[in-house]
């Protein structure tokens, strides 16, 4: 590795870096309106697992990324992931109560400022990823794949197809496209920002990166489905068996556990094959699609 430091303190150092950029990206919370700028800074700071910006950080290493822009990215994509999660958790979509380990938003506070907050923190995104202080064709392109990953192409949409397939056998080809709308285009997102923190991909490079994104793409959202019907929820820090309960269509209510474990091990191995062509600059992206599919939480 170029810095030859373990994962898990790599990943450390990443998290502490996101921490302070989020929490410096974001308005204070004395400033007016203070409740709503209060509720943004609860549903960011102090919780979740940073993956995307983990991709941003370990895509960016691979493309000798400056490390302040790979953190104004990372904290773009975290801070459309968090309202993804804020407006999920409302009782217009899945109804959640716990979120990080904590009330969700709109328990917290309510479901007015839940929805202003959400919307407030993607306009936050797009504000911080236009200021990078990079090329500016380079900004442009990173502005249009991080609105189109979290438009109706993108995660929208695939909340949309979420919530109309509940009570609905899926199809596998229909479910592969639910989840990568709605959890894999943010995660190629990630990775495709933290290259043009770098530099612009070459055409193999790209498509090298583009079939490493779908593979933990779906694989994230395959082992969400399995973490859902298998852990608890204090260990997720969220509401264990909701899919079941609320009759969702998953890759474990289609194809049952084992099956979809031994696709979210197929799919780490695709992820591993799709990054051949890059020498031991590209281990933190190994690392995460070991993390992606390996993790408890
Ligand atoms: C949960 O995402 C929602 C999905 C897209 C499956 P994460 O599992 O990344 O949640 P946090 O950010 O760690 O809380
Ligand atoms: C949500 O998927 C994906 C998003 C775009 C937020 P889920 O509804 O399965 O996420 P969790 O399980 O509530 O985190
Ligand atoms: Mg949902
Ligand atoms: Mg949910
Ligand atoms: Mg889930």
């Amino acid at each position: 590795m170029a810095d030859r430091i373990s994962f898990e303190d790599w990943m450390q150092s990443v998290q502490t870096t996101m921490e302070e950029t989020l929490s410096t990206l974001l308005p204070a919370a004395t400033q007016t309106p203070e409740r709503l700028h209060d509720a943004m800074r609860y549903a960011v700071l102090d919780g979740g697992k940073r993956v995307r910006p983990l991709l941003v950080f370990a895509a960016g290493v691979l493309f000798d990324a400056p490390h302040a822009a790979m953190a104004r990215a990372g904290a773009a994509v975290e801070m459309i992931h968090a309202y993804s999660l804020v407006h999920d958790d409302m009782p217009c979509m899945d109804n959640d109560v716990l979120r990080r380990g904590k009330p969700t938003v709109h328990v917290q506070y309510d479901e007015a400022t839940a929805l202003l907050a959400g919307d407030a923190l993607q306009s936050q995104a797009f504000t911080i990823l236009s200021r990078q202080e990079i090329d500016p064709e380079r900004t442009i392109q990173m502005l249009q794949i991080l609105s189109e990953a979290a438009g109706s192409l993108g995660m929208c949409g695939g909340q949309a197809i979420d919530l109309a397939s509940v009570g609905h056998n899926l199809s596998l080809e229909q479910l592969e496209q639910m989840h990568g709308l709605k959890t894999g285009a943010l995660l190629e997102a990630s990775v495709f920002l933290g290259c043009l923190c770098g530099r612009f991909p070459g055409t193999d490079e790209a498509r090298a990166l583009q079939a490493y994104t779908k593979a933990i793409g779906l694989a994230f959202q395959v082992v969400d489905d399995i973490l859902d019907a298998t852990a608890d929820s204090e260990t997720l820090g969220k509401t264990a068996g909701k899919d079941a309960a609320d009759d969702k269509p998953t890759y474990v209510s289609i194809l049952g556990l084992d099956q979809s474990r031994a696709l979210a091990e197929k799919l780490r191995l695709d992820a591993h094959q799709a990054l051949g062509l890059f020498d031991e600059k590209a281990d933190r992206l190994r690392q995460l699609a070991d993390l992606i599919v390996q993790r408890d939480k």
